[in-house]
């Protein structure tokens, strides 16, 4: 790998999901938040980070199938090299997708979920640092400020709203983790070809990246994530971002 200063890094933006928990009209990469979709916000912000005063060199975004397209349109103009790829069943079949399409001469791989679309750039750079520092995958994680318990079945298999509780988890071990989630090129396609017999089927898959890395039983390490990265999964979600989103942040592509 080229060292920090000249390190290539291209980012997958995964957006391929239809947001069934947001109930909109539109794959939830699509719907609007402050004039703009949520997948433009995600990709400028990608594309306004600086990693030694270089930006990425290229995004590749998974779309919803039929809306490819549709998705080159919109990502059109931004001042990076934008692929757009049909997406997959599961998030981890989306990522993967993408990846295939990232170019060869590329160090460093982020990995953002469109469904986070005010990661900053601040958080996004801290990411890519903690690579360049050594460390082949990078996740941002917060602290957890509920107190949380687990939960188990009980003998004759009631329903999983009533479990009892089993025990108080210590929360001082606890992250939360966000995206965009980084990695060495050769890492993160190691840990996707490793599970790729998984997927297909939802149930399976991984839910982020990390989590392929951590079935390989290699580290992964974990920078502070930013309250600005929450995800949009409900309509409530989407009201918090619509609310909280800075109007500042430059809007040309
Ligand atoms: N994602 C994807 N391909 C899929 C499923 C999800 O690229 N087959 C992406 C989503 O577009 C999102 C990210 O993975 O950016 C996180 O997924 P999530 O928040 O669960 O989004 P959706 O799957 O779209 O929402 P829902 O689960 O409510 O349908
Ligand atoms: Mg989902």
């Amino acid at each position: 790998m080229r060292t920090a200063p000249e390190l290539r890094t291209a980012a997958i933006l995964t957006a391929a999901g239809s947001g069934a928990r947001l109930g909109h009209a539109l794959p939830k990469a699509l719907v609007p938040v402050a004039g703009d979709p949520i997948v433009l916000h995600a990709a400028r912000r990608l594309c306004a980070s600086r990693f030694d005063d270089r930006p990425i060199e290229s995004l590749v975004v998974s779309a919803p199938a039929g809306h490819v397209e549709g998705f080159v349109r919109l990502l059109d103009g931004l001042p990076v090299r934008v692929t757009v790829v049909a997406g997959g069943p599961s998030r981890q079949a989306s990522v993967a997708a993408a990846l295939a399409a990232v170019p060869d001469d590329v160090d460093v791989v982020l990995v953002h979920d469109a469904a986070r679309p005010f990661a900053p750039p601040a958080l996004i750079e801290r990411v890519v640092a903690a690579v360049a520092a050594g460390h082949e995958a990078v996740v941002p994680g917060l602290a957890v400020t509920d107190t949380i318990k687990r939960v188990g079945p009980t003998d004759d298999g009631g329903p999983a709203e009533g479990w009892p509780v089993l025990g108080t988890v210590d929360r001082a071990t606890l992250r939360a983790v966000q995206t965009p989630q980084g990695f060495t090129r050769a890492l993160l396609a190691r840990a996707h070809a490793a599970a790729a017999d998984d997927a297909a089927d939802e149930s399976l898959a991984a839910s982020d990246d990390a989590g392929l890395v951590e079935r390989l039983g290699l580290p992964v390490w974990v920078v502070p994530g930013d309250d600005d990265a929450a995800k949009i999964t409900t309509r409530r979600d989407l009201a918090i971002a619509e609310l909280t989103v800075d109007p500042s942040f430059p809007t040309e592509r």
